[in-house]
């Protein structure tokens, strides 16, 4: 059996939109490297699963992320397709490189604290905006869609807790800048069920609608499904999570991987809330893909439908 019994609860959406970034946020913290091939393949695979949007790679510096130096290869290997993949990029010299190979969707990466900030991209906390200021201006006047991430926005392994103010200022002042969507992530993996009603209910009150926030759970704790329930009980209908489970942060330490989207999926399914991917198509690609990388997924779900 690879389907839960559904029995829909009151009160949560209809409907939700699985951002997939098991090839960006999941691969960027492999310790070797994954064939071009494979990462295509990989994201054919999750596309045809169902999948609506895959974040397909980073146009960052690849000494800072050698995991992910083969985005143009991976890009171009992608064709046609890979063009309305969302990509990751930190400044203009991204940009360039995405616009050069035709990409439609880009996203920045903010950070809330400002020791993260410095390691994860050698600016301050303010002069993180400097550099996405002009990056999201050129973006948009080429028509591009960008989304925004802020990162730490639960706790930071260096700093400790984060006030909630001050994720919403930093978020506000990234989303403000010109994106369409803004993804509040728990880079670390250490909120919990209460502090995620807290943050979207902060939110709110500075004047973001749900629609326009994604919640983007690690699961280093095991709490990302009781904080995703939470999510959706206050009306978030995007999740990022990663087929298989994997990934973290190469530049946060005790981060590790996402929310599995196969956990995602098992829990939507059980609670009649429409998600469009496939189940068995996803487990397999993770499987194979786990394959690949030498390893188990750390996915609850890969693991009891493949068994
Ligand atoms: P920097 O060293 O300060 O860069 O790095 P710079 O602006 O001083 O430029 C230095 C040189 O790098 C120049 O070359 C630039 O052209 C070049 P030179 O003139 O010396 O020959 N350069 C680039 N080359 C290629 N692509 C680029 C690029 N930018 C500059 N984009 C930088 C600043 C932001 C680039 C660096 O810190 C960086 O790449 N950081 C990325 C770190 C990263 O990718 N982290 C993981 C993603 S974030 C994440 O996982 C969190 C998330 O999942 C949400 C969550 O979980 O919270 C999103
Ligand atoms: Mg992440």
């Amino acid at each position: 059996m690879s389907l839960p019994s559904v029995v829909p609860a009151d009160g949560l959406p209809a409907r939700v939109t699985i951002y997939e970034v098991g090839p960006r946020d999941g691969l960027q913290n492999e310790k070797g490297l994954v064939p071009t091939e494979v990462k295509a393949e990989f994201v054919r695979r999750l596309i045809a699963a169902g999948l609506p949007i895959v974040e397909a790679t980073s146009f960052v510096h690849p000494t800072w992320v050698p995991q992910l130096a083969d985005a143009a290869e991976l890009m171009v290997m992608l064709g046609e397709q890979g063009r309305d993949l969302p990509v990751l990029v930190p400044n203009e010299r991204g940009l360039d490189r995405a616009l050069e190979l035709g990409c439609k969707h880009i996203a920045i990466f903010g950070s809330a604290t400002e020791t993260f900030a410095q390691k994860n991209l050698n600016r301050s906390l303010d002069a993180q905006f400097a550099m996405f200021e002009p990056t999201v201006a050129r973006a948009r006047e080429h028509g591009l869609d960008v989304r925004a991430y802020v990162s730490m926005c639960f706790g930071d392994p260096w700093e400790g807790a984060v006030p909630i103010d001050q994720v919403v200022a930093v978020g506000k002042r990234l989303f403000d800048l010109g994106a369409s969507q803004l993804s509040l992530g728990d880079t670390i993996g250490v909120g919990t069920a209460g502090h995620v009603t807290a943050l979207v209910d902060a939110f709110a009150t500075a004047g973001m609608v749900t629609d326009q926030l994604a919640l983007h759970f690690h699961d280093t704790y095991g709490q990302a499904l009781a904080n995703t329930l939470s999510a959706l009980r206050s009306g978030i209908t995007t999740f990022d999570a990663s087929a298989g489970g994997l990934g973290g942060c190469p530049y946060a330490k005790s981060a590790t991987g996402n929310l599995a989207t196969e956990d995602l999926v098992w829990m939507l399914t059980g609670l009649g809330i429409e998600h469009g991917v496939d189940l068995d198509q996803l487990v397999a690609t993770s499987s194979w893909m786990a394959q690949h990388l030498g390893r188990p997924s750390p996915s609850a779900v890969v693991r009891a439908v493949g068994a």
